[in-house]
């Protein structure tokens, strides 16, 4: 697959993927959304990777937002249609992938590359990074799920002062907020991630997707979260990975997943 605004990066089992218009400080425009979202859905469907980490090109930004330049004379249907689209080609696919999607926060993280960290399943960030929702300074709302998600992860109170301000956290208080898991050096950063990496595929891939989904299910208003964790830890039962765990244990040796 051939992508204008990004770059895949396989390392064996890891897939990194780098937004690279650093000269725009990665904006998403829409052609980087559609890109992503196709990135994403081959990533998955290929076997061989375990763990995709999504970076920022550039030692200045993961994303800066939304491309100004490409809404700014939008109607209201437009812009509707924009924050919808967006969300199904991209936000909600990261956020329900059945493999693990780790957010490396290089630099700024704002608008909608914040919307976009925060789909994924969690975040590391360096110490230069800064993040935040400007987008009422531009009179508009978070249209990425910047709204709920925020407020999923740093609470009600938190999220509402973040977005009516406008204003940027640092890495650290991020950390203090629970946006952000880790915080490290700009160097460090994308070796602390592959780290978490090799750690995340030791484990089952199966019951890690099902993890994902169960996560997940506390935050979709359609299903019970505690019913959809019971299906899944019974699913697992029927599982060659669940097998081979509970053997390897019994047997005191590593277990060898076959992913299945
Ligand atoms: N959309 C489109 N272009 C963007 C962008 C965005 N969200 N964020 C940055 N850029 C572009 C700038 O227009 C500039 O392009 P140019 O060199 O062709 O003029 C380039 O990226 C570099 O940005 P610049 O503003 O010169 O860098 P800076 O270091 O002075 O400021 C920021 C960095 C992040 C504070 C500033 O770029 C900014 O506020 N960006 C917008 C953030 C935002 O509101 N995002 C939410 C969008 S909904």
């Amino acid at each position: 697959m051939k992508f204008n605004n990004i770059i895949i990066d396989q390392q064996e089992n890891l897939a990194v993927v780098t937004i690279n218009r650093p000269k725009k400080l990665n904006a998403l425009n829409k052609e980087t959304i559609l890109e992503l979202s196709n990135a994403f859905k081959a990533l998955e469907s290929e076997e061989s990777i375990k763990v995709i980490v999504l970076t920022g090109s550039g030692d200045k930004a993961f994303v800066a937002g939304a491309d100004i330049s490409e809404f700014a004379d939008f109607s209201i249907e437009e812009g509707g249609k924009l924050a919808a689209k967006g969300q199904e080609l991209l936000f909600d696919l990261v956020e329900n992938l059945s493999k693990p999607v780790i957010a490396v926060i290089n630099g700024f993280a704002l608008g909608g590359g914040l919307e976009l960290a925060m789909s994924c399943h969690f975040r590391i960030a360096s110490t230069n990074a800064k993040m935040g929702l400007p987008e009422v300074s531009l009179g508009v709302i978070p249209g990425y799920g910047g709204t709920q998600r925020l407020a999923q992860l740093v609470g009600k109170g938190k999220a509402m002062e973040m977005i009516m301000t406008a204003g940027m956290i640092s890495a650290d208080d991020a950390k203090d907020w629970g946006l952000v898991n880790t915080v490290t050096t700009q160097e460090e950063l994308l070796e602390l991630a592959k780290n978490i990496a090799s750690k995340i595929m030791r484990n089952s891939s199966v019951a890690i997707s099902a993890a994902i989904r169960a996560v997940n299910a506390n935050f979709d208003k359609e299903v019970n979260g505690y019913e959809v964790e019971i299906a899944e830890f019974g699913n697992c039962f029927g599982t060659e990975d669940f097998k081979e765990g509970t053997s390897a244990f019994l047997e005191k040796r590593k277990p060898s997943f076959p992913g299945k």
